[in-house]
């Protein structure tokens, strides 16, 4: 049985099955889906699981509360890998009440058919348990509409859907301050980067609307619950959600016979000779485009490069600009290179899409390339390593 706070128990389930979460960003170290218990007066479930864990969740749930009824069920996001286990639940537990907001019964309707047993709250509601009281926060669009966190304010523990969540699985441990946490921060800016990240203000909003709420657990719905490392957390999520970021240079780029990764290189050691510690050079035709989301969102410069293919650019980039267009990231410094065979066509592609998606400040002079390195090139490549060395140190 795992204890969280006076009454509050962690039930939720590890998934070390799946590859890819949302079926396109990769979890080598698995994935939560985190569902709480309070047992007062009243039995409160956070949450669901996804529907292949139910088995794990019920025995879960009954190894905490036997064969007490569940009364109630908050639904704090309606996204499949927290509500698809509701109708089932409802089959074992049929008089309990599922607690949401007005979009979160509109999805209900739609995704599983439900309409009873709803009990609708607004911003600023009440549920009493018995000693445990919880305030219900609306915090629309954390990353769905219907989106919601609640307050028990008998323990000040907050159960926050989404938000604060990060990718990897518990190992046994639930509570940060019994864990080490080391392995969770980079996959909670990827987390965040690759599911959240379009959704900076209404991260904010959330964030100011709990902000004078005594807080001393972060119950999210994937990963650690927060306690030790509360502060650390907030601040992380308060800078994600703002786009603030660290001089540092993030260099994507993709190649197929190892001549556009020569540019790279040398963009990349021009960039740490003149003085940029943290440099994260990714081949997108190795290693998946969630992991230059990640550091776009740690780092503030970037460089793309990629070879013309098939009279356009080649393929496993047209997948990062798209998803960072999709981002809707702000302030940036970004340049350029790329290479062709006999008729060139990716750098133009790349400026096309930081003038009209990206709209980040172009640094440096972008660099072409024919066929393989000579020396003009590679002075280029050291000056537009340069040219963003120069940039980011000056914003220190
Ligand atoms: Fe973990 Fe947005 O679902």
């Amino acid at each position: 049985m795992k204890k969280i706070a006076d009454q509050v128990y962690y039930v939720g389930v590890n998934d070390l099955n799946k590859r890819l979460f949302e079926g396109l960003w990769p979890i080598p170290e698995g994935v939560t889906y985190n569902s709480y218990l309070v047992v007062d007066e009243k039995v409160c479930l956070m949450d669901t699981v996804e529907i292949d864990f139910y088995p794990q969740f019920l025995a879960n749930i009954r190894e905490v509360i036997g064969d007490r009824p569940i009364d109630y069920v908050v639904i704090h996001h309606m996204e499949p890998d927290h509500s698809s286990s509701l109708s089932l639940l409802r089959k074992f537990y049929p008089d309990v009440k599922i607690i949401g907001n007005k979009k979160t019964f509109d999805m209900m309707k739609g995704f599983y058919g439900i309409t009873d047993g709803a009990i609708e709250i607004k911003n600023g509601d009440s549920l009493s348990l018995g000693r445990h009281t919880l305030n219900f926060y609306l915090t629309p669009m954390l990353h769905w509409p219907e989106t919601m966190v609640s307050v028990d304010i008998n323990v000040n523990v907050a159960f926050t859907g989404d938000a604060f969540g990060c990718f990897g699985s518990l190992n046994g441990g639930i509570l940060d301050d019994h864990i080490d946490t080391e392995k969770y921060w980079l996959e909670m800016i990827r987390y965040y980067s690759n599911i959240v990240g379009r959704y900076g203000t209404p991260v904010q909003n959330a964030l100011k609307k709990i902000s004078g709420v005594q807080l001393d657990y972060l119950c999210t719905t994937h990963g650690p619950v927060w306690h030790k490392h509360l502060p650390k957390v907030v601040d992380m999520y308060d800078r994600m959600s703002k786009y603030d970021a660290e001089p540092g240079l993030v260099i994507a780029y993709g190649t197929m016979y190892g001549n556009t990764g020569h540019m790279a290189e040398v963009i990349a050691e021009a960039a740490s000779q003149a003085g940029i510690e943290n440099i994260s050079l990714i081949n997108l035709s190795k290693t998946h485009y969630s992991y230059v989301l990640r550091d776009m969102f740690r780092y503030k410069g970037l460089i793309l490069g990629a070879p013309t293919y098939n009279n356009s650019i080649y393929p496993k980039m047209e997948h990062l600009l798209s998803a960072i267009a999709n981002r809707d990231m702000k302030n940036r410094y970004m340049g350029w290179f790329g290479s062709f065979s006999w008729a060139s066509k990716a750098v133009s592609i790349l400026k096309d899409w930081n003038e009209n998606k990206f709209h980040f400040e172009p640094v440096g002079e972008p660099v072409e390339m024919k066929q393989s390195m000579n020396e003009d090139v590679r002075a280029k490549c050291v000056a537009l390593g340069q040219s963003m060395a120069k940039k980011l140190l000056n914003e220190e």
